[in-house]
């Protein structure tokens, strides 16, 4: 992993390769719905490397012993609909009994300014960590809108999770909420003229889903 900041750059060789896979304009929508989750699988380690453990008594076949178990409502997951979706398939894999939020953001075609339409977090949000999930972190406006959201709601452990960024959402992140750390897989160049990313992968709800 290379870190920068709060920037942290996922660079395991099978993440790498399944990235290069859900890039090619070939690849087909099951194909790359099958690789989001299995990067998000392998981001889980990474992201969830510090969740707080407790001890339970445990027997095992040999004798009893203390053994380290998860904590209760540790983890919150919260997509970004609907590409969001493609990730939280992945990490509710890791850790099953996680909390589930959904926040629906749409971008303005013009201002590529995000807009709330569905909002429905879980109350106990604020006790563990809240990881927010969008593939695509590119002007950082629907990342800012939903952590600011989720901050309302009481959560103070956030990180945000994409599978691209561009340097400009990064940046926007870092400057509007600094103490949220960013994971990510590949840093790529910059944005073009409608806010995609380039080189990017496309548009990923569509890609994920087969629309067009
Ligand atoms: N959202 C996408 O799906 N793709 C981009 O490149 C940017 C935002």
């Amino acid at each position: 992993m290379s870190c920068q900041r709060q920037l942290k750059i996922l660079d395991h060789p099978l993440i790498q390769h399944k990235l290069t896979l859900m890039r090619s304009v070939e690849t087909p929508s099951h194909s790359f719905r099958r690789l989001l989750k299995e990067i998000s699988i392998l981001m889980s380690y990474e992201v969830f490397s510090d969740l707080p453990l407790q001890n339970i008594h445990t027997n095992t076949p040999m004798q009893s012993m203390e053994s380290p178990v998860l904590s209760e409502n540790t983890v919150c997951l919260v997509p970004i609909m609907r590409a969001g979706n493609g990730m939280l398939d992945g990490f509710i894999e890791i850790v099953s009994n996680a909390l589930v939020g959904h926040i629906g953001l749409y971008r303005n075609k013009e201002t590529l300014k995000a807009h709330d339409y569905y909002i429905n977090l879980p109350k106990a949000i604020d006790v563990g960590k809240t990881v927010v999930l969008d593939p695509m972190l590119a002007t950082g406006n629907s990342a800012n809108t939903a952590i600011s959201i989720i901050k309302k709601h009481g959560a103070n452990d956030i990180v945000f999770t994409s599978i691209l960024a561009a340097p400009e959402g990064v940046e926007a992140i870092e400057q509007k909420h600094p103490d949220v750390p960013i994971y990510t897989c590949s840093l790529d160049e910059r944005l073009n003229e409608n806010g995609y990313i380039i080189p990017g992968l496309g548009d990923a709800g569509d890609r994920l889903y087969g629309t067009t």
